[in-house]
């Protein structure tokens, strides 16, 4: 193959990455705005908002690659998009459990979302404890030329969730999928506890949400 031949089909493929990428981006944008206007709209009218924060990350070339091999993929833009359904992630983090189906329900509402995907590891929680809701949504990008539907991952999770499953990455990437047992034993514990927090939290929530209803504020 000439050389000038292999240059162009570089600049080729550059183009297509940063064309693949700057539609995640646009998508995870969408959502991101979505979000900002459903906690402005209830801070300003019930000032209460159900959304605690919320952190958007695009997945690196490099971990996309990574996946593609893992995953035995063969390596072309189109089963890219096909197939790694996390390159655009957002995470919302509520403070109590029934927020976290709030804000599913409210995003299922609206219209130019698809929803393709749910899972829920809180009614079903994984083996080792992880807890989170999880949706995958199809968004329309408008291009100059086109509308691309681009698919993005939400987590919605409480803050004990969300402090469990940050220890619990760091301590699996440390030990590099070789965790110890008796580790794991106390994660577990550790995600059973952060539950029953979530459920406490949510109960004295109410509680407070009854006294401030019977004293008519
Ligand atoms: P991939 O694992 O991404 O190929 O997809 P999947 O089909 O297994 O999706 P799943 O919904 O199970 O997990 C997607 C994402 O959720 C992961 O990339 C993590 O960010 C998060 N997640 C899932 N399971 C765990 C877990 O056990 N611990 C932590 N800390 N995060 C998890
Ligand atoms: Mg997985």
């Amino acid at each position: 193959m000439g050389s000038e031949l292999r240059i162009e089909q570089l600049k080729q493929m550059k183009y297509e990455l940063t064309k693949l990428l700057l539609l995640y981006r646009c998508a995870l944008d969408e959502i991101e705005t979505k979000i900002n206007i459903l906690k402005q709209e209830f801070q300003a009218l019930h000032d209460y908002s159900p959304i605690e924060h919320t952190k958007s990350r695009i997945k690196t070339p490099e971990s996309i690659l990574e996946k593609m091999i893992r995953k035995n993929l063969d390596l072309s833009f189109s089963t890219i998009k096909e197939n790694i359904k996390d390159i655009a992630g957002l995470r919302i983090t509520c403070s109590f459990i029934p927020d976290i189906y709030n804000v599913q329900e409210m995003l299922m509402k609206q219209n130019d979302l698809e929803v393709l995907e749910i899972k829920d590891y809180i009614e079903s929680p994984k083996p080792n404890g992880y807890r989170s809701l999880h949706m995958l949504v199809n968004v329309p990008v408008f291009m100059s030329d086109s509308v691309e539907k681009v698919c993005v991952e939400i987590q919605i999770r409480t803050i004990a969730m969300d402090f469990w499953a940050s220890l619990e990455h760091k301590i699996f990437y440390k030990y590099r999928q070789t965790v110890p047992e008796q580790l794991l034993k106390e994660l577990k514990n550790a995600a059973e506890s952060a539950h029953s927090l979530d459920l406490q939290m949510g109960d004295l929530h109410r509680e407070i949400d009854e006294i401030k209803h019977m004293q008519g504020e």
